[in-house]
């Protein structure tokens, strides 16, 4: 067996916190025998103060060379007012866009044990798994030009420019019909198809490609209503496909039907499946170093990569395992924890997830 190389990139605020949870993961494996390895880089702040670029050279060397990345979070107040081309969100864009990762891949499962944590009905969301396939290197996030002007009249005026192009929406497509045939086979486009000549784009490209897809069953809902129908019926959706921007919006509101943010990891992937594999959330600046992050969205994002790079499903399924023995015993973080219910630290929760990690090998 061949070596596989992790570059692991802690970020900022709680990013390094529940990063510190995913590694004692990796650890557990490495002491089974898997053949892994892993290094250290800085992205997004932390990039910014040891080497003054929040995508520095060397883990754009490293970034290259790895056969997978796990990242923790970037950004926060400290680095708020820094010029937009530094700031650390232009270091997790820059490795998305410089890796070529397309395919964003963010599953929301409601757990059984945590049907009372969602701000939803019990009812609504029991058995719910939803996968949301967002375009990860195209539309309004890189669209050109963009800048600030003024106008004629003298008034300053920002401008971003929102685009797609065939390519970019066949690949994405792709992409999610063949993870709705390995689902429940519906598929629901989303864009905003009334107003914006990208999403025109978009649909007639879905359409077109759905053909190929015979057995998928293509639909179609605005934004504006899949935001609705994902809070008044969320069960009817299996896999969901979308661009940069409304993704980034529905998966934040997803992550509500699984009970909290730090339950959803995800996986960036390109054309190969080398991938990024980083929890949805942010770096929490409110909670960090306070031991209080849940750190169960990266170490399912551990899993994401063991299952998607690496082939290793047997081992995905071991951590969603571990995941779900500690929720069903009652372990919560405080983003999870129902009102009376104790509450466990970051650290605590991730030593529960490897206790029932060693003892389902
Ligand atoms: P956020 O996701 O960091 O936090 C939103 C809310 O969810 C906060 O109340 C936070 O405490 C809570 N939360 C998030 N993760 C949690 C976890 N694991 N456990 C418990 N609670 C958790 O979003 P924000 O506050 O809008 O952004 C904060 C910073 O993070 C900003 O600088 C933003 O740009 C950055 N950000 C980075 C990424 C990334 O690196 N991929 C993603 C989103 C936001
Ligand atoms: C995410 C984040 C990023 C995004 C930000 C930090 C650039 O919100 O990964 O969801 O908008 O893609
Ligand atoms: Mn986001």
């Amino acid at each position: 067996e061949t070596m596989k190389n992790i570059l692991i990139l802690p970020g900022d605020y709680i990013g390094p916190e529940v990063m510190a949870e995913a590694v004692k993961v990796l650890e557990v494996f490495k002491a089974e025998g898997e053949p892994i390895a892993w290094s250290f880089g800085h992205l997004g702040g932390a990039a910014y103060e040891a080497e003054g670029h929040p995508y520095p050279p060397s883990t754009q060397q490293a970034a290259r060379a790895a056969d997978a990345i796990l990242m923790g979070a970037v950004g926060g107040p400290k680095y708020d007012g820094l010029p937009r081309a530094v700031r650390p969100e232009q270091g997790i864009l820059g490795i998305r866009k410089d890796l070529g990762l397309f395919a964003n891949l963010r599953p929301a499962l409601a757990y059984e044990a945590l049907a009372a944590a969602s701000p939803l009905k019990p009812e609504l969301i029991a058995g719910l798994d939803v996968l949301i396939v967002r375009e990860l290197t195209g539309d309004i996030y890189f669209g050109q030009p963009r800048g600030r002007r003024k106008t004629a009249d003298g008034h300053d005026e920002g401008y971003d420019t929102m685009h797609y192009s065939v390519p970019e929406i066949e690949r994405i497509a792709h992409v999610a019909f063949q993870a709705a045939r390995k689902r429940r086979r519906r598929l629901c486009s989303v864009d905003k198809e009334n107003v914006l000549e990208t999403s025109r784009l978009w649909r007639e490209v879905m359409i077109r490609v759905g053909r190929d897809y015979p057995d998928v069953e293509l639909t179609h809902l605005y934004v504006d209503n899949a935001a609705m129908q994902l809070i008044k019926n969320p069960r009817q959706f299996d896999v969901i496909v979308t661009g940069n921007l409304f993704g980034d919006i529905l998966s934040d509101e997803a992550s509500q039907l699984a009970g909290s943010i730090g339950m959803l990891p995800s996986a960036s992937l390109d054309a190969n499946n080398k991938g990024l594999y980083e929890p949805i959330h942010g770096s929490a600046p409110d909670i960090a170093g306070q031991n209080k992050a849940n750190p169960l969205a990266m170490i399912l994002s551990v899993g994401m990569m063991f299952k998607y790079s690496f082939g290793r499903t047997d081992l995905a399924d071991r951590i969603d395992a571990a995941v779900r023995k500690v929720l069903q015993d009652g372990k919560r973080t405080g983003d999870i924890a129902q009102p009376g219910e104790p509450v466990i630290g970051t650290q605590e929760m991730g030593a529960a997830v490897v206790d029932a990690l060693r003892t389902s090998k």
